[in-house]
Formats: C-alpha cells, structure tokens, sequence
C-alpha cells in the first residue's frame, strides 16, 4: 500500500497546528501508521532537501527546517502522495486552493506549514531517511 511522508515544519508547531494537520490527514481516511517529534540537524537537513542543493533558497530552507523541532508522520493509503499533495496546496500558500492547509496556515512560499513527498519513489527514500523498519506500524483501520 502506497505511502508518503509528511513533516509538519518548524512554522507551524510555533503555532500549535501540529495536531490540527494530523487530523486533517486523518480526515481523509489515510491510516497513520508512523509518528515521531525531532528537531532536524544540518546533515538531515542536507539530505531531506538534497534536490535543491543548487536552489538560491537552499541556505534559508536549511536555517529555517532546523530552526526548532518538527514532527515527522507517514501516512499509508490508496493514492496517499497524491491526497495528501492536493490537501496541502500550492507551495506558496497565497497561490495555494481555498480550504487547503498551506492556504489556511502558510505563512509564506518558505513558512508553508508542511512538507508532503511528491512521488511514491520520493516517499519511499524520505521515509527511510526518518523511520526505521519497526517504527512503522501495522495495524486494521
Ligand atoms: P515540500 O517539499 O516541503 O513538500 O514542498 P514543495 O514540494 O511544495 O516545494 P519544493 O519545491 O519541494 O520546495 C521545498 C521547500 O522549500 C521552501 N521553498 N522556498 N523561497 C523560495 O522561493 C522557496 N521555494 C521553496 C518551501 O519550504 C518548500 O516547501
Ligand atoms: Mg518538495
């Protein structure tokens, strides 16, 4: 079953929305079946944002995702990258759809309030850098 990993960024466990997203992702019947807080260092930092190494925004993206602690999940389903991208909007959350969680919690293309892989293969690699096997749960929902 199709997997994807979900960070909830530093910007909005300030505002106490951690739980609020959770259960927006749990609202569309995806099965929570991983969970943990961390606060990302440097070197997970470098590896989780590898692809945009090369990006202006690389450093401010790095400083921002390490500025304090995060919560990361892995949510399983039938089509669960897909859902959970559309649920999140728009990166920058002012182009983001009405009623999407960038667009009612982003603050700006950087303080975008969650992270969401953005392919089955993508997910699989993050997963990996986050969980290890056992601390992904099997279970009926
Ligand atoms: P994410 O990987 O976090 O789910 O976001 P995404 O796919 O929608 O966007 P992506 O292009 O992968 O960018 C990763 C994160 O980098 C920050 N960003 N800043 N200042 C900028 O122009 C800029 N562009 C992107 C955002 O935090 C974005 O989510
Ligand atoms: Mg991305």
């Amino acid at each position: 079953m199709e997997m994807s990993l979900v960070l909830i960024k530093p910007d909005a466990m300030e505002r106490g929305l951690a739980g609020t997203i959770i259960c927006r992702l749990e609202g569309l019947g995806l099965k929570l079946v991983a969970l943990k807080m961390l606060h990302m260092d440097k070197a997970l930092a470098e590896r989780h944002y590898a692809p945009h190494r090369e990006k202006p925004f690389f450093p401010s993206l790095l400083a921002y995702i390490s500025s304090a602690p995060i919560a990361a999940a892995v949510f399983e389903g039938e089509g669960a990258v897909e859902l959970i991208r559309k649920a999140m909007g728009a990166t920058d959350p002012a182009r983001a759809e009405a009623g999407t969680i960038r667009a009612d919690f982003g603050l700006d293309i950087e303080h975008n309030a969650v992270h969401g892989s953005d392919s089955p293969a993508t997910a699989e690699e993050e997963i990996r850098l986050f969980f290890s096997e056992d601390e992904i749960y099997n279970y009926h929902r």
